[in-house]
């Protein structure tokens, strides 16, 4: 699939999967935005990857919970590659804590990066869209917490099920504009948020495992080829869906035999 001419802006780029969907992005003809919260020397090698594939590739620290920040972000990547026509806010943070122990300061950081995050990042970057008259896609990087209770990750979950509803909210909202907007929501990705609740407690893994009914956890560019596929520009009607990946996690069967 073709990308060729379209600019990408990833959040949390430097993480395990928003660096595996700016690879793949660029590797489908996208010059690549990444913003992250962590220092411009974190970003090397990821830029230098984009860079091997021949597009273009920018970096900025940003700190995806202030919308003054953000403004700034797509700006200023305006002005280095062009407008962004493929926006994917992927950065979330996930604090472990049961509902009756949760901070105040651990919910509202949740919330803050995790939720509003997103809305500061997708609206204006659709808003700069519909200012220069052009079409574009959102993918919103979700999960499957958005409909299945994780007691451990409660603010998290209600982090990812705004989500799902601010993704159909906007699809709603920039149809008319040609920006179509959809999430992806993946089960446990061998990666990242997870790999740092697993690390170091193969027993949770492995009872993890167990419970996914095709029996296999998802890698990170398994994750970023769904993106591509909802940034396809022959795409002009899937709108407002959610694509589940969780290889039947959701299902949730009780098994008696
Ligand atoms: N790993 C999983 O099992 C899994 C499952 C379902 C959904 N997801 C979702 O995938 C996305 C990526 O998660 P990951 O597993 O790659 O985690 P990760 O920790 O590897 O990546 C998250 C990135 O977000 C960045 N970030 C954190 N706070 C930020 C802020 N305030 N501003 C800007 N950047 C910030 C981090 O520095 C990090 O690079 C998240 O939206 C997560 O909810 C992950």
């Amino acid at each position: 699939m073709k990308l060729t001419n379209q600019i990408a802006i990833i959040s949390g780029g430097l993480g395990d999967i928003g660096s595996a969907i700016a690879t793949e992005l660029a590797d489908c003809g996208a010059d690549i935005a990444i913003g992250d919260i962590k220092q411009e020397a974190a970003a090397a090698s990821v830029i230098a990857s984009i860079q091997s594939l021949g597009r273009k590739a920018v970096y900025t620290q940003v700190d995806i919970s202030r919308s003054d920040e953000v403004e700034e972000w797509i700006n200023t990547t305006s002005r280095a590659l062009g407008v962004p026509s493929l926006i994917i806010p992927n950065a979330a943070i996930a604090r472990m804590s049961n509902i009756k122990k949760l901070s105040f300061h651990d919910w509202d950081q949740q919330l803050l990066i995790n939720l509003n995050g997103a809305f500061y990042m997708s609206r204006a970057a659709a808003n700069k869209l519909v200012e220069m008259k052009m079409g574009g896609r959102i993918v919103f990087i979700g999960s499957w917490a958005a409909h299945r209770v994780h007691r451990h990750l409660p603010a998290y979950c209600v982090g990812k099920a705004g989500l799902r509803m601010l993704s159909q909210c906007m699809a709603a909202e920039y149809a008319e504009n040609g920006i179509l907007v959809n999430e992806i929501a993946p089960g446990t990705v061998n990666a990242g948020l997870s790999a740092a609740i697993l690390k170091g407690k193969p027993q949770v893994q492995k009872s993890i495992k167990s419970q996914i009914p095709v029996g296999k956890l998802i890698e990170p560019v398994e994750v970023a080829k769904q993106v591509a596929y909802l940034c396809d520009p022959d795409n002009h009607h899937i709108t407002g869906s959610t694509l589940l990946m969780d290889g039947g996690l959701s299902l949730g069967n009780l098994n008696i035999k």
